[in-house]
């Protein structure tokens, strides 16, 4: 026999199917998966979303049924994000205890009660200037938009949300919601850190989507995708004002940065395949460019191999309906 005849051979264990699927490192499955359900206030037909086909704008009085619906789905928790018809420049209908946030919390738990309801705690969709806080002369007011966003995340907690997910990349947010929470009552409330939100092109889709028209963009507050040191910094410090998850978004375009902090902290990680990866996906299906389940598969698997705990995507529930992810 050759010297040359190779004597590692990594294709014995793929040889079969049983045997390949004994050597499989990472699996993908319900636990895994949160969908984002947008639910707009005073409409009375679900809006179709031009840029993210498939996925709709749910009317607010049509919510318990979806709610419902994407339960049986397999479903097993959601991020809402509302719609607002009641826009001002401070986004105050978030901390209105009868605004459309604490009313969507509150009639999805209602109707059911085990679907883990998580809150985006943000006031672009609720502000007429489209920005994510307090918004003046010099841009968005850091420490005038913490206070609204521990009043925020008051009014979700006791509206029911089982967890907040602050996005609007303000400093010190963490901590301001944080002693909110515990302040209000409700030490037992966990925090879901956008840690490392990048000022991404990927975000078109859902802004259209959102309807949240931005006057200029939001890269003094979300960070330059160049920098991936500076991710994990604002990680680390998030996680050292006490939050209980981290989060990467958008999703496969940074999965490096995912990597670097799943080796630094001990903490949960999400990661967010944002309303662009969708729709890179969905219209290459459509031009019949890409098999949609298997690239979808493939994407969430690739996110969990590199240090996901949790995937939110547009997909988690058409994933778990047409069974391309197990239940
Ligand atoms: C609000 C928010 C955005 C997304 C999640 N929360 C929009 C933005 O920051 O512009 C993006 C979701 C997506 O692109 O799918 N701050
Ligand atoms: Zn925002």
């Amino acid at each position: 026999m050759s010297a040359i005849f190779p004597l590692r051979r990594q294709r014995r264990l793929r040889h079969s199917a049983p045997l390949r699927s004994l050597v499989q490192e990472t699996h993908i499955s319900a636990n895994d998966l949160i969908y984002p359900l947008l639910v707009e206030e005073g409409i009375s037909e679900p809006v179709a979303i031009p840029t993210m086909p498939g996925i709709h704008r749910v009317p607010e009085k049509s919510l318990a049924r979806e709610i419902n619906a994407i339960a049986e789905d397999g479903v097993k928790a959601v991020i809402l994000f509302g719609i607002s018809h009641h826009k001002d420049a401070e986004g105050s209908d978030t901390w209105n205890p009868d605004g459309l946030m604490a009313r969507m919390v509150a009639s999805a738990k209602r109707e059911v009660p085990e679907l883990v309801v998580i809150t985006d705690n943000c006031f672009c969709e609720y502000t007429d200037h489209g920005h994510c806080g307090v918004y003046g002369p010099n841009g968005v007011d850091n420490d005038a938009t913490l206070e609204n966003l521990a009043r925020q995340a008051l009014v979700a907690v006791e509206a029911g949300a089982d967890m907040v997910a602050p996005s609007a990349m303000m400093d010190g947010q963490i901590a301001a919601i944080r002693r909110g929470l515990d302040e209000g009552g409700h030490p037992e409330a966990p925090i879901l850190a956008y840690s490392s939100k990048f000022a991404s092109a990927f975000y078109g889709p859902f802004r259209a989507a959102a309807g949240c028209d931005l006057v200029g963009d939001r890269r003094a507050y979300q960070m330059d995708p160049a920098n991936g040191r500076e991710a994990l910094l604002e990680s680390l410090i998030d996680e050292a004002e006490a939050a209980d998850m981290l989060m990467v978004k958008p999703g496969l375009p940074y999965l490096d940065v995912l990597t670097r902090l799943r080796e630094r902290t001990l903490l949960p990680l999400v990661c967010y395949q944002v309303g662009g990866e969708y729709a890179m996906i969905r219209f290459a299906a459509d031009a019949d460019a890409l098999n949609e389940a298997a690239s979808v598969h493939e994407s969430l698997l690739a996110m969990k191999r590199a240090g996901a705990d949790l995937i939110i995507s547009y997909y988690a529930r058409q994933a778990l309906r047409e069974g391309w992810v197990s239940a």
